[in-house]
């Protein structure tokens, strides 16, 4: 029996001492490929995030500490020369409380790890050093070479940019683009036999489209296809898993850090798939070696718990600005206001005690008008950030067109529905929301002044 990451659903608010060897037969019902979940996970999967965060395994310090230690080690010694062979020929491994070396499993990035599963409602999960390496992985994980993806043609540009040149390069998959919301395209668009994963954002980075997860999964069940998603958008807000999904992937950079100090990562998925990802001989993880260092996954370990408040905040803000600036004419993307394309869908999939997401776009129809606005957000009322990333507690803001989304021709930015003016707003939760509000409208008025019109609805 193959050893690995143990699925965090079967484990309940459990203390495990260090020394715990609990086996990792629960895995054994569980496939990527089958859908078959145990009734333990099926419970789970209903789980509020934050519920199930807070039922996740506590760890705590080697003395007794309230915070778990951090095992900053490369490398683990073992009592018995011969231990080191059943450790390398997978007989005993991180869920019987065995480790060899830290590219492989660590055990306090294997405690993020258990929160991140957790949170996502998956089986398991396992951290990497950026969400580009999470989504890279696992593709290469989950696609042989010459094999075909089918995905959205909105996309985080770097995400983008490897779908479109670095995997047809380096590995000879190819994706089709689609539109995420026309599923009779989705359908026609996967070749039986050739297809191995659909790969969309839960809402589209940065657009705000929000793609409808159980519908997608269905179609792509129907047809034996994995459906990956990427969720950096909507922690807690959207449960892609819980909708359906297979894996979840994130960059952890963002939301999941709120600091806008650490880039990470994470896949969140069956065991099953975690381990093939470490195998020694063919995974993913284990020999291209996005590791995350274990002092990282302390530090966001300890962010997890309030991801569920900053989010209530970051949303009630975004939410309230977004209603604001489209009172005052400003052309607002924010899937919360009802005349969001997807509002209802959103409604119907989403948490709605946390919101309706941190993010809203507002389009300036140029680059000019939007650099202007940008200026004087920042350097003259101090409303926020020119920066790109998201999920900080500052606001951020970024014109999409010439940032985040560049890797994409003119062309591919046109059907993704990217405007040269569109401007990305994180909102943040620093002030008061109406002092925050105040510099914004201080900040229009002055490209008022200066002629400036906004395009009235
Ligand atoms: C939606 C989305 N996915 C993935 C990434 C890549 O994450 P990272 O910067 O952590 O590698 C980004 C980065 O901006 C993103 O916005």
């Amino acid at each position: 029996m193959a050893t690995g990451v143990p699925p965090t659903t079967s484990i309940n608010n459990t203390i495990l001492n260090h020394n715990n060897k609990k086996r990792s037969s629960d895995n054994e019902d569980y496939g990527y490929n089958s859908m078959i979940i145990t009734k333990k996970a099926a419970i789970a999967a209903k789980e509020d995030p934050v519920a199930a965060l807070a039922s996740a395994r506590h760890e705590f310090g080697e003395h007794g500490g309230v915070n778990m230690s951090i095992e900053a080690s490369a490398t683990f010694t073992v009592m018995e020369p011969e231990t080191m062979r059943r450790l390398f020929s997978g007989e005993l491994g991180p869920d019987r409380d065995y480790f060899i070396y830290s590219r492989h499993f660590n055990p306090t990035v294997l405690n993020l790890g258990r929160l991140m599963a957790a949170l996502e409602g998956t089986e398991a999960a396992y951290c990497t050093a950026s969400g580009m390496s999470a989504i890279s992985s696992v593709l290469l994980q989950l696609v042989g070479a010459g094999g075909h993806i089918v995905a959205s043609q909105t996309l985080y540009g770097g995400t983008h940019a490897l779908l479109t040149h670095f995997l047809p390069r380096t590995s000879g998959i190819n994706t089709t683009f689609v539109d995420i919301c026309d599923h009779a395209a989705i359908k026609a668009a996967i070749v039986e036999g050739m297809t191995k994963v659909v790969y969309f954002e839960s809402v589209s980075n940065p657009t705000l489209t929000v793609a409808d997860i159980p519908e997608v999964c269905k179609i792509a069940r129907e047809k034996g296809v994995i459906v990956v998603v990427d969720n950096t958008f909507a922690p807690v807000v959207i449960s892609p898993a819980r909708l359906g999904a297979d894996v979840v992937v994130h960059s952890i950079s963002k939301y999941i850090s709120g600091g806008a100090d650490i880039i990470a990562g994470a896949v969140c998925g069956p065991a099953s798939l975690l381990n093939s990802m470490m195998d020694l001989h063919q995974g993913a993880l284990m020999l291209l070696g996005p590791t995350m260092n274990a002092k990282v996954a302390f530090e966001l370990s300890e962010r997890l718990p309030h991801l569920g408040l900053r989010m209530k905040e970051h949303c009630a803000r975004a939410l309230e600005f977004a209603k604001r600036m489209k009172k005052l004419g400003l052309k607002v993307i924010y899937p919360g206001l009802e005349d969001h394309p997807q509002h209802e869908l959103l409604k119907s999939i989403c948490s709605q005690e946390y919101g309706y997401g941190g993010i809203l776009c507002v389009d300036m129809e140029t680059e000019e008008r939007a650099n202007r606005l940008m200026y004087q957000l920042q350097n003259c009322t101090q409303f926020g950030f020119m920066a790109v990333s998201l999920g900080y507690y500052e606001t951020l803001m970024s014109c999409s067109g010439s940032s985040t989304s560049s890797e994409m021709s003119e062309e591919e930015k046109a059907r993704a529905g990217i405007s040269p003016g569109l401007v990305r707003m994180s909102i943040g939760y620093t002030g008061t929301l109406e002092q925050k509000w105040a510099q914004f409208e201080k900040a229009l008025g002055k490209l008022q002044d200066v002629k400036f019109s906004v395009r009235h609805k």
